[in-house]
């Protein structure tokens, strides 16, 4: 996710963790959830967290994950699993067709990209990758679809329809998803369900709620031009530095005093570039950022707003000034909009699988998840997963923070989770 739940789930969620005896989450629903209780067996979450430090060790960023690809191609020949590669470049689409008949086909999905950053946290499987790692759980994301994969072939036997399982590059900012739709992998699925990891959220348990989860978002370049010289002759030049500071502050107005206060968006500004020396007024400054909605409508909204700011900024103060929403190489994510009904029908699947009290609902976040492009073509819902436990949670470290950290023990529940999702769903749609 590009940036992810807040901290305050920290505080909503910290309550009803200390009732839930984390150690024994497999052992005890287990018994009454077999998928759960093969998961978490010794052999099985072993296997998981091999996998997943494999993957954490060796990080890949968008678009590059060849190795990654590699060890889930070689996973699922070892399930005796076929699938469908290259899709998107480095992609693989699993398919995993029940022996009991025709049925439809459900699609799971998980992403498996890493990011620009340098791991600080010290462990035994840490990064090998200087500046790059999985800050944001897609290493664990790909384990839970592989855990699933491998309790679905055991399995399949027991269900009528296809399961199509998503191994996705580039989920981080570069839209991966839209091309896995766009090479209609995916054509013949009629509804789809992913997880993402949430640290302030218990290993155990899992929350989403109905209708949007995220922000709809996207990117803009601005540059200014103004009239380069020397500094101690401004009035020769046409400074773009004092333009950019009066844009950049103008646009934090877009959200202060014209979006509806109820009505969640977030313009930042995450760099800005000028000159080089003391003494010299630069030809040009850049800056950009991220720019983010509730709705659709908002976004483009923003997005307007931006441009005709930074361009009137300009005009005003004898500059030149050009905005890119670069729509071609980054387009803009669409909010995940969780059906209604598939909602439900993941929300009573965990209800089942992890008990009651264990299913929370979340807040629609700021954050984006190009989830929203497959939710967009067919049914889907998103959770989020706890990967926290009693030591991690006292000070959550976010996803995207160089010292992010998930308990394993979480990787048993995701896979079971997905893979009883499909069956459930197969089982419901079956005869339809
Ligand atoms: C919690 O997770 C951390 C990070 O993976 C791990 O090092 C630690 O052993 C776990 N602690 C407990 C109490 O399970």
């Amino acid at each position: 996710m590009a940036a992810a739940a807040s901290a305050l789930l920290l505080a909503l969620y910290l309550a009803p963790v200390l009732p839930l005896c984390l150690s024994s989450v497999g052992a005890v629903v287990g018994e009454q959830q077999p998928l759960l209780g093969e998961a978490s067996a010794p052999g099985f979450a072993a296997w998981l967290r091999g996998v997943r430090r494999r993957i954490h060790q060796r990080p890949e960023l968008a678009f590059q994950e060849h190795r990654t690809s590699e060890l889930v191609r070689a996973e699922l020949d070892a399930i005796g699993v076929p699938y469908r590669w290259p899709v998107a470049q480095t992609g693989v689409v699993a398919t995993i067709a029940g022996g009991g008949g025709a049925g439809p086909t459900v699609a799971l999905r998980a992403d498996m990209d890493a990011l620009p950053i340098q791991e600080m946290v010290d462990w035994a499987y840490k990064s090998q990758e200087s500046g790059k790692m999985h800050a944001c759980g897609h290493d664990a994301h790909t384990t839970m679809l592989l855990g699933a994969a491998k309790l679905l072939q055991d399995r399949k036997g027991d269900f009528k329809g296809i399961v199509k399982l998503v191994f996705q590059p580039s989920e981080e900012g570069y839209g991966g998803a839209y091309y896995v739709l766009q090479e209609g992998a995916l054509a013949d699925a009629s509804a789809i369900f992913g997880l993402h990891v949430d640290p302030a959220l218990p290993v155990g348990v899992v929350a989403s709620k109905p209708g949007p989860v995220t922000a709809t978002a996207g990117r803009f370049l601005a540059t200014i031009h103004g009239k380069g010289g020397h500094a101690a002759m401004p009035h020769q030049s046409i400074d773009p530095v004092v333009v950019a500071s009066t844009a950049i502050l103008n646009l934090q107005q877009i959200v202060a005093r014209e979006v509806h206060p109820l009505h969640g968006a977030v313009v930042s500004i995450t760099f800005v570039k000028g000159g080089e020396a003391f003494n010299v007024i630069p030809e040009s400054v850049t800056f950009g950022g991220t720019m983010r909605s509730i709705s659709d409508d908002g976004l483009s909204y923003l997005m307007k707003r931006i441009k005709e700011i930074v361009e009137g900024q300009s005009s005003a103060h004898h500059c030149t000034a050009s905005v890119d929403f670069m729509k071609e190489k980054m387009r803009p994510y669409p909010a995940v909009n969780n059906d209604e009904r598939m909602y439900a029908h993941a929300k009573a699947v965990a209800e089942s699988l992890l008990g009651a009290n264990n299913v929370k609902v979340a807040p629609q976040v700021m954050g984006a998840e190009d989830f929203g492009f497959y939710a967009q073509k067919m049914a889907g819902a998103f959770f989020t997963i706890g990967v926290g436990n009693e030591s991690t949670m006292v000070a959550v470290k976010q996803p995207h923070s160089p010292y992010f950290v998930i308990d394993e023990d979480a990787l048993p529940v995701g896979a079971a989770f997905h893979a009883a999702v499909a069956i459930d769903f197969l089982k419901k749609h079956a005869s339809v």
